[in-house]
């Protein structure tokens, strides 16, 4: 080293390569995966402006921004969602995948790029997704009674629905409905607080834990327990649809039963990971669970310990009282992290912004919302993995999702009725009538909440029907017929006869009813097929009980099917004895229709009110 000219230049060099060095560990702290979490939502917020936080806190619906893509990058918003029914078109796992894609690609090109959280109400298997498996709804589920069971439906429901792109699924709704007038006694697993906890936090590990590990593992997607809290406990005429409704009512219960019977599902999901919540949108002492700080603020985040965050119900907001800008401030100061607001952005942006600036909402309270919202995106690896996976696509609907369906629709069947020894059913017996509208319809058996908002009426997806499940279960010789209306007048009595009636489907207050009458239609049915059959079965398909007193006494065998979902083969394999019944009901079923009023937690039951007691089971030799 004679040159000290060369020597100044080999330390130029080598200063200039240190430099470099740290310019490329410079990497802001959020952007470092290695950084613990609670570092990463500091760093972030610390460089946020007042909008962008705003952005985190709004939840946009599907439809409302689908033309307006570029808006999630100039608002940065947070999170879109598809409400009930909203898929792309075509509605295929490809689609789905390229539209959250887009969604997803203008959020990235944002200030900061952090990324949109996607949900959807796959509340039994990605409804929303033509060609996905559909497990029984909740209540049968709360029938089989069966923890392990229902992990492995959140599992595959997870990757189903994680591999379309979604991140989010509104569910478990771990309410407890009292009254089965109300449209969603379906979603419920049952009226009991204990088998509401286990299979509500059962289902949640089954969608947030893949073989030990958590939110982190790329086949998790984040549960939401709903709605908090007291959903199921409205009473009839309550409710803002007006007095033949029940849905969003005033729920009644004082603070003793919030603590011994609502509140232990929370506590239980809380326990097991739960890091979303979404609130109901019912009241309780004349005031919005929206509103209510205690409950939400209070007893679920100080309490309850509970540090992920809240999302409102769809535009739940509305329903408060006072100004646009009083709505907002009472449902964020009540504890409310995310709204979902979900169609007119602009103006909730406007008016939460117009509260802040005028203290309606404390500085504090936002930070804290969105800590929460971007500590929970930090957990679920989201900005590592913001775009979708697409390698599980081939998954969606295979066999051994649709065996697992077929599993739990076959034990979620409860036995109301079995005498003659009707059941097991004889796959030889010379000839079988199999009559009723929800026989040979796809969707009748999977309810609400599948395709379409409100369902569907017909064979419109993949999957088996009970129709088609039963034909294969017969054994060659025997002499199958259907009649969708019952109608084999003239003809020889069947051997057996297989009524297949129930319930349309519906979803929230379109399935408030006042009258749980079977219809005249599917009685007359019954009659009929009593006539031209020498042993009658009953199979009902509903999403509550329903007043089958006098039928019951005229079937030899009945049995409760609830909503079994997309793979009816299931049920036939139980029906004719090649898997055991093993079901019991979840919710008390009463005897006619002025104790359904009445069958209260506490009441006393009698035989004079109730036809079925909750855990009832009825027995057939195997
Ligand atoms: C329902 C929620 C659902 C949301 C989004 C609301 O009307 O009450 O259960 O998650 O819509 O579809
Ligand atoms: C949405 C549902 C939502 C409902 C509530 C519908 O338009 O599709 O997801 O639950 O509105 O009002």
């Amino acid at each position: 080293m004679t040159n000290p000219r060369g020597l100044y230049q080999l330390i130029v060099f080598l200063l200039g390569l240190m430099t470099m060095g740290k310019l490329a560990a410079a990497q802001p702290v959020y952007m470092q995966p290695k950084q613990r979490v609670e570092a990463r939502v500091a760093d972030l917020l610390g460089r946020m402006t007042l909008d962008e936080k705003i952005g985190q806190i709004t939840q946009v619906d599907r439809d409302a921004i689908a033309g307006k893509v570029a808006d999630i990058k100039s608002l940065g918003i947070g999170s879109v969602l598809s409400g009930g029914g909203q898929y792309p078109h075509p509605n295929t796992a490809a689609a789905w995948a390229d539209m959250i894609d887009a969604f997803q690609r203008s959020a990235l090109a944002s200030r900061l790029k952090i990324p949109l959280i996607y949900g959807v109400d796959a509340v039994h298997g990605h409804g929303a997704l033509m060609g996905a498996v559909i497990f029984p709804h909740n209540i049968g589920l709360g029938a089989a009674n069966d923890e392990a069971l229902v992990r492995r439906i959140g599992r595959v429901t997870a990757l189903e629905t994680k591999a379309t792109g979604v991140h989010w699924d509104f569910a478990p709704m771990i309410g407890l409905p009292q009254d089965y007038r109300w449209g969603r006694t379906y979603e419920g697993y049952g009226e009991k607080t204990d088998l509401v906890a286990r299979l509500g936090a059962a289902y949640l590990q089954g969608l947030q834990t893949v073989d030990g590990h958590g939110l982190e593992h790329p086949w998790t997607v984040l549960g939401t327990p709903k709605h908090y809290i007291g959903d199921g406990a409205a009473r009839w005429g309550t409710s803002p649809f007006g007095s033949n409704h029940i849905d969003r009512g005033e729920a009644k219960f004082s603070e003793d039963e919030l603590r011994k019977v609502y509140l232990p599902p929370y506590r239980a999901a809380v326990t097991n990971g739960a890091r979303s919540i979404m609130v109901s949108f019912s009241s309780w002492g004349g005031l919005k669970m929206h509103e209510q700080r205690y409950l939400l603020t209070d007893v679920l985040k100080a309490e309850l310990g509970f540090t992920g965050f809240l999302v409102s119900d769809w535009g739940a907001l509305d329903e408060l009282k006072g100004s646009s800008i009083d709505k907002v401030s009472k449902a964020m100061n009540a504890g409310l992290d995310m709204i979902m607001v979900p169609t007119k952005y602009q103006d909730f942006i406007y008016d939460l912004k117009a509260a802040i600036k005028s203290e309606m909402i404390p500085q504090g309270r936002i930070d804290d919302a969105v800590r929460r919202i971007l500590r929970v995106k930090f957990e679920l690896g989201l900005f590592e993995r913001p775009l979708t996976d697409r390698s599980a696509q081939a998954k969606i609907g295979m066999q051994a999702h649709r065996d697992l369906a077929a599993e739990a629709a076959g034990k979620s069947l409860v036995v109301l009725k079995n005498s003659n020894a009707t059941l097991p059913l004889d796959r030889k017996a010379a000839s079988i009538y199999v009559a009723g509208k929800a026989a040979d319809n796809l969707g009748m058996q999977c309810g609400g909440w599948t395709l379409e908002w409100q369902g569907t009426d017909g064979n419109h997806r993949p999957g088996t029907t009970i129709l088609a499940a039963l034909k294969g279960a017969v054994s060659a010789p025997t002499k199958l017929e259907f009649s969708a209306d019952g109608n084999f007048n003239g003809k020889e009595k069947a051997a057996i006869g297989i009524a297949v009636v129930g319930e349309m489907p519906y979803a929230e207050w379109h399935g408030d009813r006042a009258d749980l009458n079977l219809s005249d239609a599917d009685k007359q049915l019954i009659r009929r097929l009593r006539e031209r059959s020498v042993k009658l079965l009953v199979v009902l398909i509903s999403g509550r009980p329903l007043v089958v007193s006098d039928e019951v006494a005229l079937a030899d065998a009945f049995v409760a099917a609830w909503l079994p979902g997309s793979e009816a083969q299931g049920v036939t394999d139980v029906l004719f004895g090649k898997r055991p019944f093993q079901g019991r009901l979840p919710y008390t079923w009463p005897r006619s229709m002025k104790y359904f009023e009445r069958i209260d937690r506490g009441e006393p039951q009698t035989a004079e009110t109730v036809l079925f007691p909750y855990g009832f089971q009825g027995q057939v030799a195997r």
